[in-house]
C-alpha cells in the first residue's frame, strides 16, 4: 500500500507558504548595498536604526572579555530572567528571553497561528509581524492608519474589528515603527481585558524612548491574562550586533513559546550583555536624557532645512520627502542612511533616527546640500 505520503512531488519543494515569502525590507546597514556603491561602514552615519545612538554601557567591554566562547550558553537564560523579573516583579516562569525581539515575534507565530486562524496587524507597522504570519499560512489583516489623521489609530475601529474576525493574534508596535504613534499602556491593557480570546502581542521595543511618558515597569501580575510584552534590549541598551530580547506573560504563555523556541539561541555573550545593562541603568537614564534634547533641535533644524517632521512620540519620526527611494540613495551618497519607507506602504515618507548631536548636524548639513542639487 502506498504511504499517504508518496504525494510528494519530484523534487523536495518548500511548502507552499514559504514559496508565497516575500522579504522585508529593514533599516539598518545592507552590506552588500555599500559594497555595491563602493562605500565603506565607516563612511556612513546610519539614521535609519531606531537603537540608543549613545551607545552600550561602559562596562559591557570588560563582560565580553570575560566570555567563555567554547562553552554553551545556559539554554534557560537563568540569570538574566532572574534580574529581569525583578525588575519587573514577577516570577521568572513569567519572562522569555529571546535572541532579539524578532525571534520572539516569529515564536509567537510558530506556538499561535496556523491556515485556519487569523492575525490582526496594526499598520504601518514592522513587517515581520506579517511575515512570521504567513509563514504559519494563517490569514492576516491590516488596519492601515494614514497620513491624512497623522497616522493616528482609530480606536473604534480596531475594537469593530476584534469582535468581527476575533483574531487569534493582534500584534500591537506600542509606540509604533515607523509612525511613532503611542497609546497609553492601560488602553491598550483595557482593550485586551475586553477581547479575551486574542493574544495581544504589544511589541514594546521602543517605550524607554517614550520621553514624556516614562513607564512605571509595571508588575507583569498585573497585565490581561492574554497580553503578551515584548521587549528589544538590543535597542535600548544598544546591543544590535549581540541580540537581545525578552517577553513578559502569564506562565502558559511563555511556557508555549519556551516549547517553540531553538536550544541556546540566546548567546553567552548576549546574556551576559544584558545583565551588564540591567546593573547599569544610570548609563540608559542618562543617555535618555541627551536623546530627548537632541531629538527636538534635530526636528528644529529639519524644518529650518525644509522637512517638517510629523508628531512622533519618541526619537523616531516620519518626513514627507517625495522620492523616498531617491532622498535616501542621495543621502547615502553624502554619509547619512535614512530608511526609505516604501516597504510601509509610504513610497513618499522616510523614517529618520535622532542620532548623536554632532551626527545630526552632518545629516541636517546633507539635507542643504540635497536641496541645492
Ligand atoms: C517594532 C520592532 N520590534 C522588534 C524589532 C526587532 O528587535 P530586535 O533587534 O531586538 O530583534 C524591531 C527592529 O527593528 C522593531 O522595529
Amino acid at each position: 500500500m502506498e504511504s499517504e505520503f508518496a504525494l510528494t512531488p519530484a523534487r523536495p519543494q518548500p511548502r507552499a507558504e514559504i514559496a508565497a515569502l516575500s522579504n522585508v525590507a529593514h533599516g539598518a546597514f545592507d552590506f552588500g548595498e555599500l559594497e555595491r556603491m563602493g562605500l565603506r561602514l565607516d563612511e556612513i552615519i546610519d539614521f535609519s536604526v531606531n537603537s540608543n545612538p549613545f551607545g552600550p554601557s561602559p562596562r559591557l567591554s570588560e563582560v565580553l572579555r570575560s566570555i567563555v566562547p567554547d562553552r554553551y550558553p545556559d539554554r534557560e537564560c537563568l540569570a538574566l530572567r532572574r534580574a529581569l523579573a525583578a525588575q519587573r516583579q514577577c516570577s521568572i516562569d513569567c519572562v522569555l528571553v529571546g535572541n532579539g525581539a524578532a525571534e520572539l515575534i516569529w515564536l509567537v507565530a510558530l506556538a499561535w497561528l496556523n491556515p485556519q486562524r487569523c492575525a490582526l496587524i496594526i499598520g504601518p507597522t514592522f513587517g515581520e509581524y506579517a511575515r512570521a504570519a504567513q509563514m504559519m499560512g494563517a490569514a492576516v489583516r491590516v488596519w492601515q492608519a494614514g497620513p491624512q489623521r497623522d497616522f493616528q489609530i482609530d480606536m473604534a475601529e480596531i475594537e469593530h474589528l476584534l469582535a468581527q474576525d476575533r483574531p487569534q493574534v493582534v500584534f500591537w508596535c506600542n509606540p509604533n515603527n515607523p509612525t511613532g504613534v503611542f497609546i497609553p499602556d492601560q488602553v491598550l491593557y483595557d482593550l485586551a481585558g475586553r477581547h479575551p480570546a486574542t493574544l495581544f502581542v504589544i511589541d514594546q521595543a521602543y517605550r524607554r524612548f517614550v520621553f514624556d511618558q516614562p513607564e512605571s515597569l509595571m508588575a507583569a501580575d498585573a497585565l490581561p491574562p492574554n497580553a503578551l510584552i515584548l521587549r528589544s534590549m538590543t535597542k535600548d541598551y544598544a546591543l544590535a550586533g549581540l541580540r537581545l530580547g525578552y517577553a513578559i506573560g502569564r506562565g502558559e504563555i511563555i511556557q508555549a513559546l519556551a516549547a517553540v523556541q531553538p536550544p541556546w539561541s540566546v548567546n553567552t555573550a548576549a546574556q551576559a550583555a544584558g545583565l551588564a545593562a540591567l546593573q547599569d541603568e544610570a548609563h540608559l537614564s542618562r543617555a535618555l536624557e541627551r536623546l530627548a534634547l537632541a531629538r527636538r533641535e534635530l526636528m528644529r533644524d529639519l524644518l529650518q532645512a525644509g522637512l517638517a517632521a510629523r508628531p512622533s512620540s519618541t526619537h523616531f519620526f516620519l518626513v514627507e520627502v517625495g522620492d523616498a527611494a531617491r532622498f535616501r540613495r542621495v543621502l547615502l551618497q553624502a554619509g547619512a542612511q535614512v530608511r526609505d519607507c516604501a516597504s510601509f506602504g509610504l513610497p513618499a515618507w522616510a523614517r529618520i533616527a535622532t542620532r548623536r548631536p554632532e551626527e545630526n548636524k552632518r545629516l541636517v548639513e546633507a539635507v542643504w546640500r540635497l536641496w541645492q542639487t
